[in-house]
């Protein structure tokens, strides 16, 4: 397998490589990143001199440069990660959303679809998406494969084109794709823009936490590393032109998550003066808040085996331990933000 991961210097990017890069099955690793905001070389200290690494500074947008790497480096297996990933800037500018992940995925699927030409079979082309194209749910039920698109933000919206794009290239020119739409992750290396690091890094600062609305928007969370290995089974087992779920089972409203953190980080660190609670401050809700995210994750269970190995209470206290022994990287991401 000669991989080519998308976004390998982001969040769940640098996870996956972590994850995969001392598997057998991979005989090269390349990195694709255009090294946005979000994504930072400090995230690969521990691969960077592996023998399978290699990095390319390229931008998805620069269709060329697309062409070259996957021809280049004989990519047999694509896994497709790199997007703008945040909602609340999708809001204030959703430019970079359609040029990136729109356009982005397109010229990728084409460098794909001109490389593969004589073997469109054997090779695999992996879009990694998100539960939000599906919208916002009620109090109950469930997003399943077959649930109909209903987008509700910028991002969301052009995440949903992109997934539209991937299905086409299969039904159309028979390229061997899969999809997976997971739910909220969480875990080490994530930008300190998304919830859960923003609220370790204001309980630690004593700042105000910002909680939209009510506080009561659901979000089913999943750790990263159950994510990766999912993405991994799916990459090497799933069936061509499928489409996958992968959630947690792990439902939290967003208030509920924040009062957790906030224990937590008062019994890590008692000498902060306890009661974080009290910085909690709700702020006015996020426009087009999605009310309730949950993800019906039993075909890929089914089919592949997997479930989450991690309980949240684990995972949540990993990942709050991480970000404490780590205020230097949290330094460094974000003066270069
Ligand atoms: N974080 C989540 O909770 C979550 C949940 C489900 C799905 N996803 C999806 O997983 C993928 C990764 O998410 P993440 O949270 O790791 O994102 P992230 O924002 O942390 O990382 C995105 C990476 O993509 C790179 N990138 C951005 N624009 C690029 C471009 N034009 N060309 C090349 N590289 C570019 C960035 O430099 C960065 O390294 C995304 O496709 C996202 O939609 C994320």
């Amino acid at each position: 397998m000669k991989l080519l991961i998308t976004g390998g210097a982001g969040f769940i990017g640098s996870n996956l490589i972590h994850h995969v890069i001392d598997f057998p099955e991979v005989e090269t690793l390349v990195n694709l990143d255009a090294l946005t905001y979000a994504g930072h070389l400090e995230n690969l200290e521990g691969v960077r001199n592996h023998p399978k690494y290699v990095f390319e500074h390229v931008d998805l947008r620069d269709k060329a440069a697309v062409r070259r790497v996957v021809a280049e480096h004989g990519i047999t297996h694509v896994m497709h990660l790199a997007a703008e990933s945040h909602v609340d800037r999708s809001i204030t500018g959703p430019d970079d959303f359609i040029t990136t992940n729109i356009l982005g995925t397109f010229n990728l699927l084409e460098a794909c679809r001109a490389a593969w030409a004589d073997d469109l079979q054997s090779r695999r082309f992996h879009h990694v998406s998100t539960d939000e194209v599906y919208g916002s749910l009620g109090p109950t039920g469930y997003f399943t494969e077959t649930t109909p698109y209903a987008p509700n933000s910028p991002y969301s919206a052009s995440k949903a084109a992109s997934d539209m794009l991937v299905r086409a290239y299969h039904h159309t020119y028979g390229m061997n794709t899969v999809i997976t739409n997971c739910s909220n992750n969480y875990g080490p290396y994530q930008f300190p823009e998304k919830l859960i690091p923003v609220v370790i890094q204001s309980v630690l600062a004593r700042r105000p936490i910002p909680v939209y609305g009510d506080g009561m928007n659901v979000r089913d969370w999943l750790y990263v590393r159950d994510h990766c290995a999912a993405l991994w089974l799916v990459l090497t087992q799933g069936r061509a032109g499928e489409t996958y779920n992968i959630g947690g089972h792990n439902e939290w409203a967003n208030l509920h998550i924040v009062q957790l953190i906030c224990d937590t980080i008062d019994e890590f660190k008692p000498e902060l003066g306890g009661n974080s609670r009290r910085l909690i401050t709700f702020v006015k809700d996020r426009p087009g808040h999605d009310r309730r995210y949950a993800i019906d994750a039993s075909k890929i269970q089914r089919e592949l085996g997997w479930k989450p190995a991690h309980t949240f209470q684990e995972g949540i206290r990993e990942t709050i331990r991480w970000y404490l022994d780590h205020q230097d990287w949290v330094c460094t991401v974000l003066k270069r933000a």
